[in-house]
């Protein structure tokens, strides 16, 4: 193997975390004011239709080795994880991408996917700002 090839994995593993750890989070919609908000009753229905073709129950090899179908699997995270950390929004990478402000080609679902998923709302971004606020039950 090419001796420089682990330097440019590492590299690019370096600038994908310090992208993501720049993330300007006052960029994000403020919280919804839902109380009580929890995975199985509000954040699961929402990534069903937005992330489950990538990183579902079906998906045999779940992008970036995150699945988003359970609380357990969202809070273990992926080859980056953590992606959620409870009550921390600075920390919770998922919550930046999906909200948008990192940079365009870490956003999920993926900018101009070919499966067309659609961007999250702003009140579906909010909802997951909430949940993760409130600890991420
Ligand atoms: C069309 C496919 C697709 C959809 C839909 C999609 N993702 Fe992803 N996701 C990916 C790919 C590909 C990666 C790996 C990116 C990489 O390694 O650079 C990824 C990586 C991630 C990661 C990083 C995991 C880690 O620890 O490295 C998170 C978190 C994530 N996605 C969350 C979501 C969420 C939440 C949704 C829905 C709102 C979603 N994704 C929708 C394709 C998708």
């Amino acid at each position: 193997m090419n001796k420089t090839f682990p330097l440019a994995v590492g590299a690019s593993v370096l600038l994908y975390v310090s992208a993501l750890a720049d993330a300007d989070i006052s960029k994000l919609p403020p919280s919804a004011s839902q109380k009580g908000v929890t995975f199985d009753k509000d954040i699961k229905p929402i990534f069903e239709k937005s992330c489950f073709k990538c990183h579902g129950p079906e998906t045999e090899k779940p992008k970036g080795k995150f699945r988003a179908d359970t609380l357990a699997a969202v809070l273990k995270g992926g080859e980056n994880s953590p992606d959620v950390v409870a009550g921390d929004v600075k920390k919770s990478t998922l919550l930046h991408q999906v909200g948008m402000i990192v940079d365009e080609d870490e956003w999920m679902p993926p900018k101009d996917n070919k499966a067309k998923i659609a961007p999250l709302t702003k009140e579906q971004i909010a909802l997951v700002r909430a949940w993760i606020e409130q600890g991420a039950k």
